[in-house]
This record gives structure tokens, C-alpha cells and sequence, in this order.
């Protein structure tokens, strides 16, 4: 797919950000990071850093994207920038490597989950079973595997289809799907006996959580989130087409995923009371009240399959985002064909989502600070690649980046530059940088 191709139509682009933007970062990763950072203090700090950050970071890659319709670093040579901002396009790459290991590892365990859905999780009788059941599909070596390297094999296939066949189709038909069935499990979870104490652990901010730890993974987390900081949306935009509005597209992808992160919360905590489970359980929290839901529903095994294949669905949507960076920029600078790069990468991946998958088993013991590969890959994408990445995007955009093109591609075509962009450049020379860079002194020293 060269970077001629545009998407077809405006619902197409406002379904593709989004559906790179809306995954498991919102219904696997948020609860689990919420939960064990505090509940209500960790989503207060999270919306602050959609807003501050997220929202001026994402058009600052929106309009490097589509100023020079390139991949990312196609586009900062376009730019003739510097030869340090070329760093952006190789963390970028970095990131794609990381983000894929773990995530295509969580997305196998969602298609393990489709099938444990259909058969009533074997008619597993207590939440001691279930947590079980979790432990013995990760702990196990072929089994998570396998379906990690299905779920791959999906993804590069799409992937080798192109841009508009594959993502823009897909997207289109099931996101909506997917937010129709999060509502649905929002107002089952409303009317359980924990509800109201699981919607204070949500909402109701205790201040003094608020510590330098928790300010980092919220941090993290909004960048995850809204798959900014690595160039997804630097090559997405360079498939926009010169109508499309950047600010808007922006403020509905940010809007629209912080909504279903939000539905998350109030499906999974006021579950995770009622079920007598633990909020700060990790990674594994999503996968052990899921199943309680379910199994408490009239007709949960149809609910179990729908809801896991369309959360396999919505993580496709978000690694063909991921991949589309490093394979724009293969074929795009490398010259390599289509079909060559996804083979080259495709490996690449597969070796090192098998590693993640491993180290809940036999690789255990291997760990670094603490943390199995897995939980590794995880923590340094989002705490500190994204982050990184989207902190150079802000400064290049803010400080170098010539500010008639920024005017230019901030401003809908027809009209005055709207008041909103002088506070959006603001952000990108003051607030972000020294925001991000504070947070990573205090998080991480
Ligand atoms: N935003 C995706 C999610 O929430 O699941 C994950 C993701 C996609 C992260 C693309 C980063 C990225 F560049």
C-alpha cells in the first residue's frame, strides 16, 4: 500500500483512529492499571493526561502525517529535519515490537476465552476454578501459544490486504458493534449488589493515592491508550485526505476511547465487589471477573462468545495499526515489497510474542526489576517509549516544525484559525514537554 492510497470516507477515518485507539489498552489494560494504582485518583490523573497531553500530541502526529503523507520517518525527512528526529521513527519501530509481543499474547488468550465462553468455562463452579483456569491456559506452553500465533497470522493477513480493504471494512462494521454490547454489560453490572461500592472505587478520587508511581502509569496509560507517541497516527494521516479535520478527528478518537475505558470500569469493578475479588490482581483481573459475569447472566455463553470475539476483533483493529508503522516504513524507505516486509516482521513478532507468552511458564524465572518479559515489554512501551516518543513529537512540532504548515493543517479549509489552536500549540511547546519530562523525573528516579 503506498502512501497514495487515502481512506474512502470520513466515517472510515473516524473508524480507523478509533479502532486503533480502542483495544484491550481500554477493556484489558485500564481496569487491571486502574485497579492496582488506586481506582478514582488513577482515572482523575488519566483524564487530566488525555486532555493535556494527549489530545495536542495526537494532532501534532496527525499533521506531520498528513503535511507530508509519509510513513514516519519518510516524513521527517520530507520535513528535512534534523538527524536527531529521526530518533522518533526508531523508537517508534522499537515500540511496534514491544506493543505486538505482549499484546498479540493477550489477544490468543481472548480467543481462548471464546471457546472456554462457549462451553460454560467447563463448568467451572467457583471463582477458585476460574482462577485456575486462567493460571493453567497461561502457565501452559502450546496452548496460549498457538493461539497467539492464530491471532498473528489474522493480523498479517489483513495487513497484506492493504489499508482500505482490510482495516477501514473491518473497523466500520464492528466497532460500533462492540460499544452497543459494552453498554449493554454496563447497565448488567449496574444492577449487581456491588455496584455502588465498585462505582465509588471508580469515581471517587482518594487524593492521597495520587502518588508519583501512579501520576507515571496514568500517564502511560492515556498514551497506550490512544496509540499516540509511536507514529500510528503520523502514518494513518498520511492516508487522510486534505478535508479531513484534524482537531475534531482528534478530540472524537480521544473522546470516544476514554468513553469505552470509562464503560470498562463500570462493567468490571462493581463485578469485581459483588464476585469478592481482588481490583489490584494485574494483567489476569479482566480474564478472572469476566467469566463470574458471564456465568451469573441468563444466556451467558452467547453473551461470553460475542463479547470475546469482538474484543479479538477490536485488538485486531489496534496491531494493524501497530504493524502498518513498521510496514509503511519497510516498503516506504527500505523498498521492500508489501508482502516481503509482513514476512520479515512477521517473524520478528512471532519470536518475540512467543517469549512473552513463555514467561508466564517456563520462562517465569526469567525476570528484570521484578518483571517477566511480558510485564517488561508492557511497562517500558507505555511508561517510557510512548511517553519519550510523544514528549520529541511535541518539542518537534511546537519548536521546529515551520508553524505555517502547523496553522495550515490545524485549521478546517475555508475557515479563520479557530481560537483553539493557539492553546493546542501552547501545549505542544510548554505543557507537554515539561509535564512529561517532570513525570518521568519524579515517577522513575
Ligand atoms: N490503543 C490500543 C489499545 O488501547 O488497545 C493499543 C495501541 C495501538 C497502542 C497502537 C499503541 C499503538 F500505537
Amino acid at each position: 500500500m503506498s502512501s497514495n492510497k487515502k481512506f474512502a470516507t470520513r466515517f472510515g477515518v473516524i473508524a480507523a483512529t478509533v479502532g486503533s485507539a480502542v483495544g484491550l489498552g481500554n477493556i484489558w489494560r485500564f481496569p487491571y492499571e486502574c485497579g492496582a494504582n488506586g481506582g478514582g485518583a488513577f482515572l482523575l490523573a488519566y483524564i487530566m493526561f488525555v486532555i493535556v497531553l494527549g489530545i495536542p500530541v495526537i494532532c501534532a502526529e496527525f499533521v506531520i502525517g498528513r503535511a507530508t503523507g509519509m510513513n514516519v520517518a519518510g516524513a521527517f525527512r520530507k520535513l528535512k529535519a534534523a538527524k536527531f528526529w529521526h530518533l522518533i521513527s526508531w523508537l517508534g519501530i522499537l515500540a511496534s515490537f514491544f506493543i505486538m509481543g505482549f499484546y498479540s499474547v493477550v489477544a490468543g488468550w481472548c480467543v481462548d476465552y471464546i471457546w472456554q465462553s462457549a462451553t460454560g468455562f467447563g463448568q467451572a463452579a467457583s471463582q477458585t476454578d476460574l482462577h485456575a483456569q486462567f493460571d493453567s491456559l497461561t502457565g501452559d506452553a502450546w496452548r496460549p501459544l498457538g493461539w497467539t500465533f492464530g491471532f498473528l497470522l489474522v493480523n498479517f493477513f489483513v495487513i497484506s490486504r492493504g489499508v482500505e480493504k482490510g482495516i477501514e471494512r473491518m473497523s466500520n462494521l464492528l466497532m460500533p458493534m462492540l460499544f452497543v454490547i459494552m453498554a449493554a454489560f454496563c447497565l448488567n453490572s449496574l444492577l449487581m449488589p456491588g455496584a455502588s461500592q465498585g462505582l465509588e472505587f471508580l469515581l471517587k478520587p482518594d487524593f492521597s493515592k495520587l502518588t508519583p508511581d501512579v501520576l507515571l502509569s496514568a500517564m502511560g496509560q492515556a498514551f497506550f491508550s490512544l496509540s499516540v507517541g509511536m507514529g500510528v497516527l503520523i502514518t494513518y494521516a498520511s492516508y487522510f485526505k486534505d478535508g479531513t479535520r484534524l482537531v475534531k478527528t482528534a478530540s472524537l478518537t480521544a473522546g470516544l476511547d476514554t468513553l469505552v475505558a470509562v464503560m470498562a470500569g463500570i462493567v468490571i469493578f462493581p463485578a469485581c465487589f459483588s464476585f469478592g475479588q481482588e481490583p489490584a490482581a494485574g494483567p489476569k483481573l479482566v480474564f478472572e471477573v469476566l467469566p463470574s459475569i458471564f456465568m451469573s447472566m441468563p444466556g451467558g455463553r452467547i453473551w461470553g462468545v460475542l463479547f470475546f470475539v469482538l474484543l479479538f476483533v477490536a485488538s485486531l483493529t489496534s496491531t494493524v495499526s501497530v504493524t502498518e508503522v513498521v510496514i509503511a516504513w519497510l516498503e516506504g524507505e527500505w523498498k521492500i515489497s508489501r508482502k516481503k516486509a509482513t514476512v520479515l516482521y512477521g517473524i520478528g513478532v512471532a519470536v518475540t510474542a512467543a517469549l512473552c507468552s513463555l514467561s508466564f511458564g517456563v520462562l517465569s524465572g526469567w525476570t528484570v526489576f521484578g518483571r517477566n518479559f511480558f510485564n517488561l515489554l508492557d511497562f517500558l512501551s507505555s511508561n517510557i517509549l510512548l511517553p519519550v516518543g510523544g514528549m520529541l513529537l511535541s518539542v518537534f512540532v511546537g519548536w521546529v516544525l515551520d508553524r505555517s504548515v502547523l496553522r495550515r493543517e490545524l485549521t478546517p479549509e475555508g475557515h479563520r484559525v479557530p481560537a483553539y489552536v493557539p492553546l493546542i500549540i501552547f501545549s505542544l511547546k510548554f505543557i507537554a514537554p515539561v509535564a512529561i519530562m517532570a513525570i518521568f523525573v519524579v515517577g522513575i528516579l
